[in-house]
């Protein structure tokens, strides 16, 4: 399962992207305005550290103005995932760019039908929204195997992209039913390596190795 960063904070994304782990970057309108920076700057800041697809969000709700966006995000660097909302004029929008060959991360989808339509726009990635589904009461992980048993059904090829994930337990889920992707939170992704026995364990082996008066080299 590929990682990608759910944020816009150019700090967090050095970071994790010298631990060697990071696959990729998503952003928002949401998290642009977290970051206090221009939209544009922004994501070219992205682009320069990382190599792999960085998804910058379309605001226009109209396929004519979602194109217009889309031209200016994508001339930022050849790594730029265009996200488009899943809405009729998101997902012509989203057949009509991969046809110029870009990538794009159809985002919002809270169903598996909405994930269908999708993988038939030929999204290169699909955005489901796990955590705000859990906010409703709802299990927000099932719909990710609800789309990974309709895409293999038909080999379909966009990739599940596991949004809004908020815990460790999402990731572990997530990667279990067969998510192409993950993006979660850097303080998330920060947490996934923590466990009170590797740390009680190490204390253990370091105060011995103490003992011994050894050193290795
Ligand atoms: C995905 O691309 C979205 O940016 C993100 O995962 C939304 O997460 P939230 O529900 O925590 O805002």
């Amino acid at each position: 399962m590929k990682f990608f960063v759910d944020t816009a904070d150019i700090k967090e994304i050095k970071e994790l992207n010298d631990l060697g782990m990071l696959d990729g970057v998503t952003t928002n309108p949401s998290l642009i305005l977290k970051s206090g920076g221009n939209i544009l700057d922004v994501t070219r800041q992205i682009c320069e550290i990382v190599q792999g697809p960085v998804s910058a969000e379309v605001t226009a709700t109209d396929y004519d103005g979602m194109m217009r966006e889309a031209k200016v995000l994508a001339a930022i660097a050849d790594n730029i995932a265009i996200k488009v909302p899943l809405t009729w004029d998101g997902l012509r929008a989203c057949r009509a760019l991969r046809a110029e060959g870009r990538m794009v991360n159809v985002t919002l989808c809270f169903s598996a039908n909405q994930a269908l339509l999708a993988a038939k726009a030929g999204a290169t990635f699909i955005s489901p929204f796990i955590g705000r589904i859990d906010d409703m009461g709802i299990d927000g992980v099932e719909l990710i195997s609800e789309i990974r048993a309709i895409y293999d059904n038909y080999d379909f090829k966009t990739e599940i992209l596991a949004a809004s994930v908020r815990t460790v337990n999402h990731v572990k889920q997530v990667a279990m039913i067969g998510a192409d992707v993950a993006t979660v939170p850097p303080a998330t992704l920060k947490a996934l390596v923590k466990h009170p026995l590797t740390d009680k364990g190490l204390e253990a082996f370091l105060a011995d190795w103490a003992k011994t008066g050894q050193k290795i080299g």
